[in-house]
């Protein structure tokens, strides 16, 4: 005749293989293991029967419980099994998966990399600015006083605290030369911002390559010969160059650059694609006054500087009609350049 005890944990075990869910599993274990539980209250029986029964009944008991323990864990993971292969069995393995697009650089920045790249290989390291400026770099250390035009309001925007955003990528050179001594010799690459009306070739937002050589003994025949091995690396060996006398105020001489070349409209057409000159004494003297020391001593040294315009080049390089696709963020557009 087996224990009341034994019975007791068949009954449990049957109970918990037919439980047919968790909560019907629940109301089983409560019921024989809960605080008040027919296998619980045992350890109140226990303390009526004799005394040498009671190691042989509180063995008992022990095995029991775990016995009905460990079959309401195993039943509660088989429900856990159960519910995930039900989750599992609605996917469909067969279907086409979703495939994720593999981004690219925009054509301008392309066109940046291009330049950096050839003019790292001409040993110019990368200098850096801010787009909100100041009216000093902008425009007074490049000697372009208040009433110059280039300052009004209608060309330049002005935050309400009197900075601006800069009209051109020329203030890096003057936080070049503030920040180390001659010989220098930087490219900055980035933004510039004037309120132009958005058309095809104009855009209120631009960018530039902005470049800057100060050493002993520099010549328009450096600037020269650079921008136009610059010009054949980027647009091919049969590459044409020329200047043109034009007017800036913190070069002087200055000058426009035009290219030629069979890969440019057919060759057919001088285009312009750059500002530049030698660096205006007026401009060394102003960064002289900013650093508090004669560094950049007009008598000992001269430079040249430039300004690249890279949406015209990409523009001509990619043959891309409309300025605007620059910014559109038309993917049919971008994706010609991945
Ligand atoms: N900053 C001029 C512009 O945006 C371009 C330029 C001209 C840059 C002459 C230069 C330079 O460095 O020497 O129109």
């Amino acid at each position: 005749m087996p224990h009341p005890l034994e019975q007791l944990r068949d009954e449990a075990l049957r109970q918990i293989e037919s439980a047919t869910d968790e909560q019907a599993l629940e109301t089983t274990r409560v019921k024989y293991l809960g605080r008040s539980g027919s296998i619980s209250s045992w350890g109140e029986k226990m303390k009526a029967l004799a005394k040498e029964e009671k190691p042989v009944v509180g063995k008992l008991l022990n095995e029991v419980r775990n016995a009905v323990t460990a079959a309401i864990e195993s039943r509660n993971a088989q429900f856990h099994l159960q519910k995930e292969s039900g989750a599992l069995a609605k996917i469909d393995i067969s279907l086409p998966g979703t495939p994720h697009e593999i981004g690219s650089l925009h054509p301008l920045h392309q066109m940046h990399e291009r330049g950096i790249q050839i003019f790292r290989r001409m040993g110019f390291a990368l200098a850096e600015g801010p787009d909100v400026e100041t009216e000093w770099y902008c425009f007074d250390a490049l000697n372009t006083p208040p009433d110059h035009p280039a300052r009004n309001e209608q060309d330049t925007f002005y935050l309400p605290d009197g900075r601006l955003l800069r009209t051109h990528t020329s203030t890096v050179q003057i936080r070049a030369m503030e920040s180390a001594p001659p010989p220098i010799r930087v490219i900055a690459s980035g933004a510039a911002y004037r309120r132009d009306e958005l058309d095809a070739t104009h855009s209120p937002q631009f960018h530039q390559i902005e470049g800057l050589y100060v050493d002993e003994n520099v010549s328009v025949a450096d600037l020269k010969g650079e921008l136009e091995f610059f010009m054949r690396e980027l647009f091919g060996a049969d590459s044409e160059i020329q200047f043109r006398p034009h007017f800036f105020p913190f070069t002087e001489p200055s000058l426009e650059v035009y290219v030629r070349s069979k890969a440019l409209k057919g060759g057919e057409q001088w285009i312009e694609v750059a500002g530049c000159g030698m660096v205006h004494p007026a401009v060394f003297e102003a960064v002289n006054k900013a650093r508090g020391d004669n560094a950049y001593d007009p008598e000992k040294w001269s430079g040249y500087a430039f300004g690249l315009g890279m949406d015209r080049l990409a523009m001509i390089l990619f043959e891309i009609p409309d300025i605007r696709l620059f910014s559109q963020n038309d993917l049919r557009f971008l994706k010609q350049f991945a």
